[in-house]
């Protein structure tokens, strides 16, 4: 491979040109294998930060980061289709997902991570079922595959390693919020987890990373084109994240919501996205089977207990529950217009539900139940949120992080559509 002066790379990006594909080759595995500094690498972050990568520059750089590590190859039997949310409240889609897609009869290889911030980890959620486990070998990985259809799991270390030491150091640079390395950072992993077809859950929203349609847009179609790119099937479904999804926020909380899901009820909007990512999973698989259908006759749930088995976990036991519940009433009569999702998943994160650095455990019990979605009439008094916590100290700064979260007024609100539109 070419080498580069690091400093020549970070002035050519600095200055607005485009990088070539062999000083993104070269700048990712030297930094990879520590011969970029990290100011180095941090600088370059900043410049791609305020000058942008186009879409060759962005598919390359994800190429890269690929390369640092190893890509899954999987011997399953089955048609593999894969799911991303880029990360909301209350999302916990993939748990009725992952068995409802293997139901139908594809694979589902769910590789995933944890939460940091205000949004919540797939893996946290699982961890609150007795016996659980998260880290899978590669041939349990593929054993499960082909036995129950659907695995949800850590993602093995040595997928896009370089990915992991950037996006570390862009945590603490300011240079997280970048379209093209959002993107990458994404489907770098999607890509080396080796699925045929990748359907992408982008958010838009208060709870989101991309707070306006307009940016939730451009990562949508960035995304969509790295996955042409490189060979795998990709579509996009752009959803709100202005107001938690469903009614539970946190960890034991949303798997029993899940289970709700799974079990042929649950909310209207879990279940409205549930459905609508697998029809277009099961589509990329070539599969015809009505997922509706099947998620409303209970089979799916029978996949999930068989998968949460498999990982050692107990899916009857009972889930968790929290020592202290607080009660948050409405202030006023009318139509709850507003429950905003950043404020709700900053509250449950500060019960305990969430972690602040990595090295945190998360209250599996810790979180958040919505008794109210906006659009219904609420009268003054009723109570709206319940606050679970193993640390009842944590409930006032849980509160001030509420303080604005709801809005009561007279008239009712308009009807908002959850899924905003699609990109293939
Ligand atoms: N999720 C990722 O995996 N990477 C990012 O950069 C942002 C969200």
């Amino acid at each position: 491979m070419t080498a580069f002066a690091a400093v020549d790379v970070i002035r050519a990006k600095r200055d607005g040109g485009a990088l070539s594909d062999e000083q993104i080759r070269w700048v990712v595995d030297a930094y990879t294998r520590g011969d970029v500094a990290e100011e180095q690498m941090a600088a370059l972050a900043m410049a791609v930060f305020l000058r942008g990568m186009d879409a060759r520059e962005t598919a390359t750089w994800t190429g890269a980061m690929i390369d640092s590590g190893s890509r899954l190859s999987l011997r399953v039997d089955r048609p593999t289709v894969d799911k991303h949310s880029t990360g909301g409240v209350g999302d916990k889609i993939t748990l009725p997902l992952a068995p409802l897609v293997a139901t139908c009869g594809a694979a589902v290889p769910q590789l995933s991570g944890r939460g940091l911030g205000h949004t919540g980890g797939t893996l946290d959620k699982l961890e609150s079922i007795p016996g659980w486990r998260a880290a899978l070998s590669v041939d349990e990985i593929t054993a499960q595959l082909n036995s129950v259809g659907a695995v949800v799991c850590a993602a093995t270390s040595g997928l896009a390693p370089a990915d992991r030491k950037l996006y570390a150091l862009r945590d603490v640079t300011g240079t997280v919020e970048s379209v093209p390395l959002i993107a990458s950072s994404i489907m770098s992993k999607k890509i080396a987890e080796g699925s045929a077809g990748l359907v992408l859950d982008v958010k838009a929203g208060s709870g989101a990373f991309m707070k306006s349609v307009s940016e939730a847009s451009e990562l949508a179609r960035t995304l969509v084109e790295i996955g042409t790119a490189h060979g795998v099937t990709t579509t996009a479904l752009l959803t709100d994240m202005n107001t938690p999804l469903g009614a539970a926020v946190g960890n034991a909380v949303e798997v029993a919501e899940a289970v709700e899901v799974l079990q042929g009820g649950g909310p209207a909007d879990v279940v409205e996205l549930t459905v609508a990512l697998a029809r277009e999973m099961l589509a990329l698989a070539g599969l015809s089977v009505d997922p509706a259908r099947v998620l409303a006759s209970g089979e799916a749930y029978e996949t999930w207990c068989r998968m949460i088995t498999a990982q050692g976990g107990d899916c009857s036991a009972p889930l968790p529950r929290p020592a202290h519940v607080a009660v948050v009433e409405a202030a006023g009569s009318g139509y709850l217009s507003a429950l905003d999702a950043y404020a709700v998943g900053v509250a449950a994160w500060r019960l305990g539900a969430g972690r602040a650095r990595k090295e945190d455990p998360v209250q599996h019990a810790a979180g958040i139940r919505c008794l109210a979605k906006p659009g219904e009439q609420v009268t003054e008094g009723q109570p709206l949120l319940e606050l679970h916590t193993d640390t009842p100290e944590a409930v006032p700064a849980a509160l001030e992080a509420l303080a604005t979260a709801v809005e009561i007024t007279d008239k009712a609100p308009e009807a908002r559509e959850l899924i905003l539109h699609r990109v293939s």
